[in-house]
């Protein structure tokens, strides 16, 4: 009788250890066997009363069969676990209340940003966006701005010079004003923003790679007078205030008379900061009337035409407008400084 029962649990038990999904239906499957009042252990606990010989015998055969329902509840919880961990038998289950995991958008570059700034104000006067070359050739980027080979001036731009055909890294881009007047003919308004180079060492303001605006107006009557307007327009707007400009003389080949232009400090409003060295004034560019031998170089009549350039670093203007106070950092590609635009 016992015997029999000893086997049926066995294939019972063993059959309903497999089935178990998770430890709660697992623990279930041992209380009914194994646990207090299990039937396995009731079995176990009533050997006493049978008599001795049968005792010996069924009491092996219970025995062994403990062990080995033991060893299956063993090996089935670590397979229970394993599964869990893999999530194999976990129920889905999706909590829509959860707030969506944020995806991380890029965003502009602070050069950028001054240069798309720059070009709308410009654009809203009416000037066009044109582009020009990185590598220049000596006679864009020098001679037909009027520097001529062994001209002093050729000096104040350190250039790095390309092995081939007396190419450059362009030095500025002035260079562009005359590419566009060679094919189109004035009036015209113009502003050409890119990357110029030096061959120069690195401080906090030097860089040898860095961003400049060009700028050109030529006309019938263009003068100093449109420049200044222009120029304290694009200023106003770009530092969302007014600011006074201020030209005093300076020397550029290609342009006379030449100037350089200063605005009232943006810091301390002109009455004299460390950014502005006390002065009240920062110097942003240069600029002039076009030089008669720019227009002839062009391949335009100068007696015809008259106007204005100007060249800024666009560098510079973004340290201005953010407070940045190292040009090298542009560059070093440092996120805790791009993160912050
Ligand atoms: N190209 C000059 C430079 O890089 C800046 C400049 C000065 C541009 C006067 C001009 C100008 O167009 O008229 O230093």
């Amino acid at each position: 009788m016992v015997k029999n029962e000893l086997k049926s649990i066995k294939i019972l038990a063993q059959k309903e250890i497999e089935k178990a999904k998770n430890l709660k239906e697992l623990n279930r499957v041992f209380k009914k066997y194994l646990g207090k009042k299990g039937k396995l252990s009731l079995i176990l606990g009533s050997l006493k009363e049978l008599p001795l010989e049968e005792r010996k015998k069924i009491g092996k055969k219970a025995n062994e069969l403990k062990n080995v329902l033991e060893g299956k509840f063993d090996k089935k919880i670590q397979e229970i676990r394993k599964q869990a961990k893999k999530g194999i038998g976990k129920k889905e289950w999706v909590d829509v209340t959860i707030p969506g995991k944020k995806i991380a958008l890029g965003h502009l570059h602070p050069l950028t940003l001054i240069k798309r700034e720059v070009c709308q104000i410009f654009q809203q006067m009416g000037f066009e966006v044109v582009e020009g070359p990185e590598i220049e050739t000596e006679w864009y980027n020098f001679d037909a701005l009027n520097i001529p080979k062994d001209h002093p001036a050729r000096d104040e731009w350190d250039t790095l010079w390309l092995r081939q055909n007396k190419l450059l890294l362009r030095t500025h881009t002035s260079p562009v004003q005359i590419r566009y007047m060679e094919k189109h003919k004035p009036p015209l308004r113009i502003i050409a923003l890119g990357k110029v180079f030096r061959h120069e060492a690195t401080d906090a303001s030097h860089e040898m790679q860095f961003y400049q605006v060009e700028g050109l107006m030529v006309g019938k009557e263009i003068s100093v007078a449109n420049f200044k307007a222009v120029i304290q327009e694009f200023f106003g707007k770009f530092f969302k205030k007014p600011i006074k400009v201020r030209l005093s003389p300076d020397y550029f080949s290609f342009t006379e008379p030449s100037f350089d232009i200063s605005i009232t400090c943006v810091v301390c409003g002109g009455k004299g900061c460390s950014v502005c060295k006390r002065t009240g004034w920062l110097e942003m560019m240069g600029a002039g009337t076009v030089h008669p031998s720019v227009f002839k170089n062009s391949g335009l009549d100068p007696k015809n035409w008259q106007g204005f350039a100007f060249g800024m670093g666009l560098d510079r203007l973004a340290m201005m407008k953010y407070k940045i106070n190292d040009i090298r950092l542009f560059h070093s590609g440092d996120l805790r400084f791009l993160k912050q635009f």
